[in-house]
């Protein structure tokens, strides 16, 4: 089989080649970030690095240029055996470089290296994130006087607005990492089942799920979120300080990363088995939203049909619960539902968690794309006949040729009374 990132280096020389302009893509590993004094946050490999090179090497640099001889360049510096006698000594960059069919420059001046690298050339995407070499050329592009530019890219672009043209389409290799990430977040799920019951502590349970991760080979994918009651009012409740009380709903807004792929799903389970009729009511307006949702997701339809819809059953529901009043329509027209609905339908889905996307809410779904639906209702204080509270409902969904497949379909059971069965067992 061919190598799923040797394609991916070729497609971008194709586009870059096509662009009116002489252009080049610079990309380079993330720093590491530290933490306090020596300690180091964990390190994760650069997106765009990983998508174009498969490796999680901490100091290199590609470099993209179709009308070079040389088009494929890896930047990297010299070995260093202090450095390898603490950490452990990195992949090795030779068989990375043959796979890639590109040349190797080994310097401990990337940005030099870089600059030498871009002359001929008019435009050149490169980075944003501070300390990488990327970033360090447009500085030093950004900064020189026109006589000092001589030859050099004048026109500088932001890395991401190219690679997400190609990120937001992804190959069945991609998707089945999603789909194998999203299996994990559903086995924590269905795992962390019999913890929770009142008195538990939100942290117990984030803690466990992630825990959970871990020990198949995944990693959260972002902090696990466990918000239960007035909590899950706040999107991205990070706290975890809580209690859970019996007859209230849990929110669990969570997903594991597997081999740099992310899923992200978001189910209520009901503490002790069951709840009020009110929440109850709620969390049924909110899957029905879903449903709705999802079932508009196929190519050609604009990511706002598929919120509207969602909106327009939200809306419905708000009216029945007694939180709004009006006709529906007036009430749509005037984004009643906003303070209850204040996020969006969803996002793209890849190897980050809020995946690259070039155009929002406007863009138009592909065949390839991946994306999150996750309508939600919240109520940061009581409204009608329900206390502070929130509930969303969150699956991963790809757009297929002539619809969608929801690839965490089979993760975790959104059937609230299966799930208090499961729980009063
Ligand atoms: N977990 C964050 C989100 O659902 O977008
Ligand atoms: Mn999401
Ligand atoms: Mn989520």
């Amino acid at each position: 089989m061919k190598n799923p990132h040797a394609l991916r280096i070729k497609k971008a020389l194709t586009l870059l080649k096509d662009a009116p302009r002489k252009e080049a893509l610079v990309i380079s590993s993330n720093p590491s970030v530290i933490r306090s004094r020596d300690t180091h946050y964990p390190y994760r490999a650069n997106s765009d690095l990983f998508y174009f090179t498969g490796s999680h090497a901490e100091d290199l640099t590609l470099v993209l240029r179709p009308h070079a001889a040389d088009p494929v360049i890896l930047i990297a510096p010299p070995e260093d055996k202090v450095k390898n006698m603490w950490d452990g000594a990195p992949a090795p960059i030779k068989p990375l470089a043959k796979a890639l069919k590109a040349g190797l420059l080994t310097t401990h001046e990337p940005v030099k290296q870089i600059i030498a690298l871009l002359r001929g050339h008019e435009a050149v995407y490169l980075q944003s994130i501070e300390g990488t070499p990327s970033a360090g050329a447009k500085l030093d592009l950004s900064s020189r006087s026109t006589p000092l530019l001589r030859n050099l890219p004048a026109t500088l672009v932001d890395a991401e607005q190219f690679t997400a043209r190609l990120r937001l389409f992804k190959d069945p290799s991609e998707v089945a990492r999603i789909k194998e990430a999203a299996v994990i977040t559903g086995g924590a799920l269905q795992n962390v089942l019999p913890l929770i019951e009142a008195g538990v502590a939100e942290r117990e349970i984030g803690a466990f799920i992630e825990y959970f991760y871990k020990v198949h080979g995944a990693e959260p994918a972002f902090g696990t979120i466990v918000a239960s009651g007035a909590s899950a009012a706040t999107l991205h409740y990070r706290s975890l300080s809580r209690k859970l009380k019996k007859g209230e709903l849990l929110l669990i807004d969570t997903g594991a990363e597997l081999d740099m792929y992310a899923s992200d799903i978001t189910r209520m389970i009901p503490v002790g088995g069951t709840t009020s009729p009110e929440l109850r009511d709620l969390y049924d307006i909110v899957l029905r939203a879903q449903l709705i949702a999802i079932k508009k997701v196929r190519p050609g339809v604009r990511m706002m049909d598929v919120f509207n819809a969602a909106a327009r059953e939200l809306t419905y529901g708000l009216k029945y619960l007694g939180i709004l009043n009006g006709n529906v329509s007036q009430l749509m027209k005037k984004g009643a539902f906003k303070p209850y609905f204040p996020h969006g339908i969803g996002h793209s889905l890849g190897i980050d968690v809020h995946d690259a996307t070039p155009t929002g809410q406007e863009s138009i779904l592909e065949k390839g794309m991946v994306i999150t639906i996750e309508p939600g209702l919240y109520f940061s204080k009581p409204a009608g006949p329900l206390p502070a509270c929130g509930v969303r409902i969150e699956d991963d969904v790809l757009v297929t040729t002539r619809g969608h497949e929801v690839l965490t379909a089979n993760a975790f059971t959104k059937d609230i009374d299966e799930l208090g069965m499961l729980i009063t067992r």
